[in-house]
């Protein structure tokens, strides 16, 4: 693996920001695409239960309909890629299961092998207390997934915007997600900064390290 240098790596977490205007005329090339869509693959979740769903919105009228109900923000139209992340309202002993099969399928492993890690989960998110707070514990996981796509549009050179400025149930309504088992959580949009775009140079608000950070 290629290492970035520390300054490369704050270069880059410099130079992404939340672009407001997308350069309408610039499209992600589908190389770069496919790289951008394993990258949400590829995001961690906790267990490795992926509860989520990533979908991508190309239909410029779908997007149109979802600017109006996203505060009017014009990224949802202009930039390149429109993802929609959902994530899954309830987790349940099948969709334990669902990942101890692919598990089995992947690492070539006996199924027997994986029975404590399964009861754990399940005692865990199924029949534990979490279970009663199962969409929180879900949103936590998605919230990591748009992290990590941000950061990997970055390193390619491709802004975004996170966005939840939106309104999720009607985003369910327009994208026919009620009854699937899923819902919508925030969307990220992905592009090209517009030269227009004054908040590119703006510098970040952030508190000082001593605010933030400690060390014991
Ligand atoms: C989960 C999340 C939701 C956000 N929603 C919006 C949004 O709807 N519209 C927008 O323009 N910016 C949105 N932002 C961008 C933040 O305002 C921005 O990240 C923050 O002010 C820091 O600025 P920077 O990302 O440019 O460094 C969102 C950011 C996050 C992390």
């Amino acid at each position: 693996m290629k290492k970035l240098s520390p300054s490369e790596l704050l270069q880059t977490q410099n130079w992404r920001y939340a672009t407001k205007i997308f350069d309408a005329t610039k499209k992600i090339s589908s190389e770069e695409w496919k790289a951008l869509e394993e990258s949400l693959i590829l995001s961690p979740s906790s267990y490795g239960l992926q509860p989520w769903k990533f979908l991508v919105v190309n239909n410029p009228e779908v997007r149109q309909k979802l600017m109006a109900v996203s505060w009017n923000q014009k990224q949802v139209v202009d930039c390149s890629q429109f993802v929609v992340f959902l994530g899954k309202t309830d987790i349940q002993k099948s969709d334990v299961e669902h990942l101890v099969d692919r598990t089995v399928e992947i690492r070539h492993v006996p199924k027997e092998s994986l029975n404590v890690y399964r009861d754990m989960m399940v005692a865990d998110l199924v029949n534990g207390p979490r279970h009663a707070v199962i969409s929180a514990w879900t949103s936590r996981q998605v919230y990591i997934a748009l992290g990590n796509f941000m950061t990997s549009a970055a390193l390619l050179g491709v802004d975004t915007c996170p966005m939840e400025g939106i309104d999720p149930a009607k985003y369910d309504e327009i994208l026919n997600i009620k009854g699937t088992g899923y819902a919508t959580l925030c969307a990220c949009a992905a592009g090209y900064r517009s030269q227009e775009d004054k908040y590119a140079t703006l510098p970040k608000v952030r508190y000082p390290s001593n605010e933030l950070i400690s060390r014991v």
